[in-house]
C-alpha cells in the first residue's frame, strides 16, 4: 500500500504559492489545501462581526465555531454554509487575516483542521507554517520567495484581473506590512524549514517553477522510501 504524501509549500504574499500549489497537487492527483483561505474566513468574519482584531478571546471562540470548507473539486470557500470565495480576497481582508494569525488559538484551531484534512489522503499544502509547525515531518518542503517589488506586481496583476481598482504604491505597502508582521509573530512565524528547498521565483515564469518543483518532487520521492514505504 502506498504511503500518504505530504508536500509543504510556504512562503510570503506574492510569491506564487497558490497557483504552483494548485498546479502541483493537479499534476499528482494530490488534494490541494490553501492554508491562507482558513485565516481569510476567519478574518472576513471578525469582520463582519466588527471584533476587535486583537481581542485573543473573542478570536479564539470563533475559530472553533468557524465551520470553514474547501471544495476540492470547484475550488469555492465556503464560511458557515456561505460561499466567501470572493469576500475573502479583497486587501481588508488580507489584512485581517495576517491580524487573527497571530493569536495562538486561532492558529490552533486552524491547525487542528489542516491535520484533520490531511490525515486520509495526500495533499500539497500551502501557508507560511506548513513545514514548521503544521507537518514538521512532510516528505516534500518547499520556500518560495520572490523580491517584495515583483510579489506586489503580481498581486496587483491578479487584482486588476479581477476588475478592481487598487493603488500600485498601497499594494507595495500593504504586502510589506503583512510580511513584517507574518515574520515577526511569536506562535509559527514565517520562517525557512531547515529541511525546506529554497526556490527564488523573482525571474522565473510559473512554468519554470512548476517544472523546477517537480522535478524536487520526483527526486526526493524515487530514491527515497517514501512513496512506497
Ligand atoms: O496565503 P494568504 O496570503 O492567503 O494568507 C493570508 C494570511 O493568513 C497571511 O498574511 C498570514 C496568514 N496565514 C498564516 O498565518 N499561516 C498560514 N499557514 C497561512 C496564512
Amino acid at each position: 500500500m502506498s504511503k500518504r504524501v505530504i508536500v509543504a509549500i510556504d512562503g510570503p504574499a506574492g510569491a506564487g504559492k497558490s497557483t504552483l500549489a494548485r498546479r502541483i497537487a493537479g499534476k499528482l492527483g494530490f488534494l490541494y489545501i490553501d492554508s491562507g483561505a482558513m485565516y481569510r474566513a476567519v478574518g472576513l468574519w471578525a469582520l463582519r462581526c466588527g471584533l476587535d482584531l486583537s481581542d485573543a478571546h473573542r478570536l479564539e471562540q470563533l475559530a472553533k465555531e468557524a465551520r470553514i470548507e474547501l471544495q476540492p473539486e470547484n475550488g469555492r470557500v465556503l464560511l458557515n454554509g456561505e460561499d466567501v470565495t470572493e469576500a475573502i480576497r479583497t486587501p481588508e481582508v488580507s489584512q485581517a487575516a495576517s491580524k487573527v494569525s497571530v493569536i495562538a488559538g486561532v492558529r490552533r484551531a486552524m491547525v487542528a483542521e489542516q491535520r484533520r484534512m490531511a490525515s486520509e489522503t495526500s495533499v500539497v499544502m500551502e501557508g507560511r507554517d506548513i513545514g514548521t509547525v503544521v507537518f514538521p515531518d512532510a516528505e516534500i518542503k518547499i520556500f518560495l520567495d520572490a523580491d517584495v517589488a515583483e510579489r506586489a506586481q503580481r498581486r496587483l496583476a491578479e487584482v486588476q484581473a479581477r476588475g478592481e481598482a487598487i493603488d500600485a504604491e498601497r499594494m507595495a505597502r500593504e504586502i510589506a506590512e503583512r510580511d513584517k508582521r507574518d515574520r515577526g509573530r511569536e506562535m509559527a512565524p514565517l520562517v525557512q524549514a531547515p529541511d525546506a528547498i529554497y526556490v527564488d521565483s523573482t525571474h522565473m515564469g510559473i512554468d519554470e517553477v512548476e517544472e523546477a518543483v517537480l522535478r524536487i518532487i520526483r527526486e526526493r520521492t524515487s530514491n527515497g522510501k517514501e512513496w512506497n514505504s
